[in-house]
């Protein structure tokens, strides 16, 4: 070989190589020396070999245990929202999905990494080896014949010396752990696509909110006065000028069932914040929401559409909306409560108003779009 430099070997004399003769040409040719080559386990079958195997299965084993435990809580764990004051212990068992799913996903991914660097650290042969600094290589045509077969020689050198070939053990076990890992993160990726959020109907499916119209009932506007069981309605003249208040939805039907009268107001998507402006405010409206308003009454969700805060000052001087958690500012004097400064990039939602012939603020309807953080389409 000797004689030879990379471009000098004829197919026909490769043919006839070994796999060990062109591994070390392949290491020849790269100027590549191995210093040191141990191999951890001269004598083979030994106990301690034994066990080291075993410990490495046993990481593995653990994976796929954990990924199997994984995709089952994700697909059959009860995940729908229950009240605490309605039920503490469903509500406890609902609470408990997403750090289920995250704890047996980590252990997953944890146990297959474990598993991995200790068959590295356990079976992989130590070697050392030296390779000399070169200039690099001038225009290249590609990989020549020797290349590309003292490549592929080093490459399945170096899976043999693994030895993971005759650790049957250790193939089955990482096949399971990386196998369920692998299934779990297909589950992962899919499941959100199983379920369709629109599909649903009534005030607790993603797409609706509380203030949705519900067996033709009037949805009245109803303040927190700190006693959940204390229904108090608004009306205009409850507001002066340039003031606001936080309102929730409230029907009739509500007195008779206690856990929803209170539940409405502790719902997340529930608080608005109803705006009276300064008489002769004139903001531009939203497209095909021209009449949402009630005169200067103007309604917007108090979700903040970056992440959800609430929107809970109103800056009279300004006109401005502002959430406290990143700074962001909705301009309600000038606009629809458009966002102007922050990391917010759309508008609040705006609820429809009016007020009934008894002088109480009502809605005239839900809202039309998603409110809070946009994770799915909206036009705004
Ligand atoms: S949640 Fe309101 S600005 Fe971030």
């Amino acid at each position: 070989m000797s004689e030879h430099n990379n471009q000098d070997y004829t197919e026909a004399e490769l043919a006839e190589m070994s796999r060990d003769e062109k591994a070390r040409l392949g290491l020849a040719l790269d100027d590549v020396e191995l210093v040191e080559y141990r191999d951890n386990w001269p004598v083979k079958g030994t106990r301690a070999e034994r066990r080291a195997e075993r410990m490495v299965a046993g990481w593995f084993v653990l994976a796929g245990l954990s990924a199997l435990a994984f995709i089952a809580v994700f697909l059959f764990w009860p995940w729908e929202y229950q009240d605490p004051l309605a039920d503490e212990r469903a509500h406890f068992i609902y609470s408990m999905y997403n750090p289920l799913i995250g704890f047996f996903l980590g252990l997953s991914i944890l146990a297959v990494g474990i598993g991995v660097v200790l068959y590295q650290k356990k079976f992989i042969p130590h070697e050392v080896a030296v390779q000399q600094r070169h200039d690099g290589h001038g225009p290249t045509e590609g990989s020549s014949e020797v290349d590309k077969q003292t490549t592929a020689a080093l490459l399945a050198d170096a899976g043999s010396r693994s030895g993971i070939a005759r650790r049957s053990m250790i193939k089955r076990t990482a096949g399971f752990g990386a196998g369920a890992f692998g299934i779990g993160a297909g589950v992962f990726a899919l499941g959100g696509m199983v379920r369709n959020p629109w599909a649903e109907e009534g005030p607790e499916s993603l797409l609706h909110t509380g203030w949705m119209r519900v067996n033709g009932e009037k949805t009245y506007l109803r303040r927190d006065t700190g006693n959940p069981h204390d229904v108090s309605l608004v009306r205009p003249e409850d507001i002066d000028a340039g003031g606001f208040e936080t309102v929730f939805p409230f029907r009739e039907s509500m007195r008779e069932d206690e856990h929803e009268l209170i539940s409405s107001m502790r719902k997340g998507d529930a608080p608005v914040m109803l705006i009276r402006l300064r008489p002769g405010s004139a903001p531009i409206k939203r497209e095909g929401q021209e009449n949402f308003h009630y005169g200067d009454f103007y309604a917007y969700s108090k979700i903040c559409t970056h992440l959800g805060c609430p929107t809970s000052l109103f800056e009279q001087q300004t006109g401005r909306l502002l959430c406290p958690c990143h700074q962001s500012q909705f301009d309600v004097v000038n606009t629809y409560a458009k966002p102007v400064f922050g990391p917010a990039t759309r508008a609040l939602p705006q609820l429809p108003i009016t007020v009934d012939e008894d002088g109480y603020f009502v809605a005239r309807g839900d809202f039309v779009e998603p409110v809070g953080p946009a994770y799915w389409e909206r036009n705004s």
